[in-house]
């Protein structure tokens, strides 16, 4: 699975968004160290805070089914289907992510790269709770 294939993953996750009221669509395309992937796409909610990111999505899809090491995610998301401009993750989507992957976790955005801990550099995780 190449970089531009797991973006092409979350672009057509991002097809299936549920976004009626954002009208924001977002993908995400989750690589998990055994190769599979696990997509997510966001689904709002008429109680809006219910909403679920796509990247929350990805990841508990992929937890619900016992996989718990990743390798990569791609984020996509655009309100206009052109997806070249970054979507960075959300706060509550990275601390999730955090809780399942290390600070190197690549994480994709159109054409750049980055590490989680590019993202969130002090996490709040297990240890604090010592
Ligand atoms: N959204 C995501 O799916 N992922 C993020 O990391 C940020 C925001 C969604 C939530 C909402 O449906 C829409 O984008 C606009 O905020």
């Amino acid at each position: 699975m190449t970089d531009k294939e797991l973006l092409a993953e979350a672009e057509k996750a991002a097809a299936n968004s549920y976004s009626k009221y954002s009208r924001f669509r977002v993908g995400a395309a989750l690589l998990a160290e055994d190769g599979r992937v696990f997509t997510g796409c966001n689904i709002e909610n008429a109680s809006y805070s219910l909403t679920n990111c796509a990247e929350r999505t990805a990841v508990f899809k992929a937890v619900s089914e016992g996989v718990t090491s990743f390798r990569a995610i791609a984020v996509v998301g655009s309100p206009d289907g052109d997806f070249s401009r970054p979507c960075q993750p959300c706060g509550a989507c990275l601390q999730v992510l955090s809780e399942f992957c290390g600070d190197d976790l690549m994480v994709i955005l159109s054409n750049s790269w980055f590490k989680l801990s590019d993202f969130l550099p002090m996490r709040f995780g297990a240890d604090n709770l010592k």
